[in-house]
């Protein structure tokens, strides 16, 4: 993966998790996970959580994309950590991209990924936690 332009163009922060990604990689066995394509390049993100409590308790990701992609997906598996699945249900691409330091008006979309793809791993995560309950029963 090349940088797509010059990287002047982005925040620090992008630059500094581009440069040193924070928790990619596969988790074994994940209580939650989601594949996410951005519908405007293709790009891809999977990601993956352990939860526990009601809180996200590590994330692993994978991101096949741009650099703002591969940023926004590191930066972000570490914003969420210690949040609860209500918040992370909340998250949005704006507000990654603003704690970024923001990101150039053409890749904005970038960070949608990491948003959809968070969320969606905490719809499955709640999906297998109903599929459990219901095979072990109330009070279990
Ligand atoms: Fe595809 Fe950035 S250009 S996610």
């Amino acid at each position: 993966m090349g940088y797509d332009r010059s990287m002047a163009a982005y925040a620090p922060l992008v630059i500094e998790h581009f440069e040193n990604p924070r928790n990619a990689g596969e988790m074994a066995d994940p209580d939650g996970e989601a594949s996410t394509a951005n519908p405007v390049c293709g790009d891809r993100m999977r990601v993956m959580l352990r939860v526990a409590g009601g809180r996200v308790q590590q994330v692993r990701w994978q991101t096949r994309g741009c650099p703002p992609a591969i940023a926004t997906s590191s930066f972000a598996s570490e914003m969420v950590l210690g949040w609860t699945i209500e918040q992370v249900e909340s998250l949005t691409r704006e507000t990654i991209a603003e704690a970024i330091g923001g990101l150039p008006s053409d890749k904005v979309h970038c960070s949608v990924l990491a948003a959809t793809a968070l969320r969606s791993a905490v719809a499955d995560y709640r999906a297998k936690a109903s599929s459990r309950d219901q095979i072990d029963g109330p009070g279990r």
